[in-house]
């Protein structure tokens, strides 16, 4: 499974990507506002930093709207993938965007006929949401797998990114159900990496060697 960053924060893309853990990025307009910086010149940076897909959303609501601004962002870096949100309008963008080679990301899926309907529409990448499915009560991996069957079936070449992602179980059951990409936000990959009997055999380690070298 490959693993994007779910933000905008150059510092902590920069800092994962060091130990080789940055597959791609994705964004979002919350996202980029929270940064409070220029959002091309973050779009920019971010691409310095990962060869991967970088996921940045069009603001737009009309698909003539989100095609002009797709366009721009597509000019911004060769890995710039346009995030597009799950609309009628933003299908007939992403069907229009697959016939020119504009990369898409379908955001906000929450069911199993809207991954569908985007990945026919051209979707590059599609993106259900487990966290907010399960704000609402529903199990946001039934949509993960039911999308991995249904694209392995009929042998659709779309990705999905497990996006919504807010605990390290989520991350361990995205892998285990075969979800393509988890977009993880910065803050876990900390608690990702840590075991606390990690630590206490470091220590030991440590320990034991100060002892022998004594
Ligand atoms: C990523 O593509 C999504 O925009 C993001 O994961 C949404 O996460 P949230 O539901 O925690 O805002």
């Amino acid at each position: 499974m490959k693993f994007f960053v779910d933000s905008a924060d150059v510092k902590s893309i920069q800092a994962i990507s060091e130990m080789g853990l940055v597959d791609g990025v994705t964004t979002n307009p919350s996202i980029i506002a929270k940064e409070g910086k220029d959002f091309e010149e973050t779009i920019k940076k971010i691409c310095e930093i990962t060869d991967g897909p970088v996921s940045a959303e069009v603001v737009g609501t009309k698909s003539e709207e989100m095609i002009e601004e797709a366009k721009k962002l597509a000019e911004w870096s060769s890995n710039v993938v346009v995030k597009i949100p799950m609309t009628k309008e933003g299908l007939k963008a992403v069907s229009v965007l697959s016939k020119i080679g504009i990369k898409t990301n379908v955001t906000l899926i929450f069911n199993i006929t809207q991954a569908l309907s985007a990945i026919k529409a051209g979707a590059t990448f599609i993106s259900p949401f487990i966290g907010r499915l399960e704000d609402i009560g529903t199990n946001g991996f039934d949509l993960i797998e039911a999308c991995r069957i249904m694209i392995d079936m009929y042998g659709y070449e779309t990705e999905i990114i497990g996006a919504s992602v807010r605990s390290m179980k989520h991350v361990e059951e995205l892998a285990l159900i075969g979800c393509d990409i988890a977009t993880i936000p910065p803050s876990l990959f900390d608690s990702m990496l840590k075991h606390p009997l990690t630590d206490k055999g470091i220590e030991q380690f440590e320990k034991d060697w100060a002892q022998f070298t004594k």
